[in-house]
């Protein structure tokens, strides 16, 4: 069996490090806010050079400090793309603002040509999603944001490491916003999330706000008080063996990613005659292939057919947002959707992790290439 993803190759390969991590975290005698938080924010800002970075709870809580830290409110738009994680859109409501869609490119990203259509006196900021594990074109959304005056919230949960141009995606906007959802690129085995920014305003509130609205920091500031809310704030911490482990993680991950993008490679070199639909790798871009996205017209005839042959593949995402009972009373209008909602129905994502080997890989192409052959696909 190829599964589509499991973490129990990489924690055999590592357990020793990992076991150890968790018993000298367990021993430290701290749960919360230790050593290991200190360390995973530091490692952060010096590997993707940002002059901030605040761990939390989770990539959703990432993205719903970020826009309170930024003041989006009740009644504000916030813009996004149609085809993105539920949480990108929970994050925006969750403050109270109304998330306006975007269409996508062929490239699955927010097509930038479509966004000045959405904007209007209530529009506050842009979340750019950079999916599948490359970056949206930063170029393009910064001169709106400046025409504009739009915040702008990176949604890097699916891309960490990838770039635009030379800068790592989550240093380019006003916050850059991570998770550490255990298939993510940098997996914890628990959830967390972390922000990156280079403002040093924004990066006491977001600590105050992630913290119940407590100035731990500043200790000659006013505020500085302990158990006294000087904002409002939300509970929002990763605790400190999950820390350990991504400490540990974060020591392997250009490896990781170096070899993700080989297993991409092959598929790339080895489907390139199936009439299958291969993701795009934009010029600007470095892309991290967080996930390996193709697109067929019979997706799901090909997709059981591989389930046959014991390889399992998987749609993210099924439905773009518009479609879901949930937000569908958000939104009446979704007549500049149409290229999510056609990509809905054909992507599927083949199995991509660093721990594959290249027969596995092979044999997934293979496999596809006699399937389509047998039934006319
Ligand atoms: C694009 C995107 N944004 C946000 C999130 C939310 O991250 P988390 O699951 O850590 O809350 C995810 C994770 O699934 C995601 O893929």
């Amino acid at each position: 069996m190829i599964e589509f993803w499991s973490y129990k190759r990489e924690l055999r390969k590592h357990k020793k490090e990992i076991h150890l991590n968790i018993k000298k975290t367990l021993n430290s005698g701290q749960i919360f806010f230790g050593k290991e938080i200190n360390k995973l924010e530091r490692n952060f800002i010096k590997k993707y050079k940002s002059k901030y970075a605040i761990a939390v709870g989770s990539g959703t809580d990432a993205l719903l400090i970020s826009l309170k830290s930024l003041g989006i409110k009740q009644g504000d738009e916030v813009i996004t793309a149609a085809n993105t994680a539920i949480p990108t859109i929970s994050a925006i409501r969750s403050v109270g603002a109304i998330p306006k869609l975007v269409d996508i490119g062929d490239d699955y990203l927010i097509d930038t040509s479509q966004i000045k259509k959405v904007i209007n006196k209530k529009t506050k900021a842009i979340i750019p999603v950079h999916l599948y594990g490359q970056s949206c074109n930063m170029d393009e959304i910064n001169k709106i944001s400046k025409e504009y005056k739009l915040k702008i919230i990176e949604d890097c949960a699916q891309s960490q490491g990838s770039k635009y141009k030379n800068k790592f995606c989550g240093t380019i906007g006003d916050t850059g916003c991570f998770s550490f959802y255990p298939t993510k690129i940098l997996g914890a085995y628990g959830d967390g999330g972390l922000i990156l920014t280079n403002n040093p305003t924004l990066y006491k509130k977001i600590r105050r706000i992630r913290f119940y609205g407590i100035e731990t920091t500043d200790k000659k500031n006013f505020f500085y008080k302990q158990y006294y809310a000087c904002e409002e704030g939300i509970n929002s911490r990763i605790d400190e063996i999950q820390s350990s482990i991504l400490n540990f993680k974060l020591s392997k991950v250009d490896q990781w990613i170096s070899r993700r993008r080989q297993i991409a490679n092959i598929y790339l070199k080895n489907l390139s005659s199936t009439n299958l639909i291969l993701p795009r790798q934009n010029k600007y871009s470095f892309h991290v292939y967080h996930l390996f996205t193709v697109y067929h017209p019979k997706r799901n005839k090909l997709m059981s057919y591989l389930k046959k042959k014991l390889i399992e593949t998987r749609v993210i995402y099924p439905y773009p947002i518009h479609k879901m009972t949930a937000y569908k009373k958000i939104f009446f209008s979704n007549k500049y959707l149409k290229n999510s909602e056609s990509k809905s129905k054909g992507i599927f994502c083949l199995p991509l992790y660093p721990e594959m080997t290249d027969a596995e890989v092979l044999r997934v192409c293979n496999t596809i290439k006699n399937i389509m052959i047998k039934f006319r696909l």
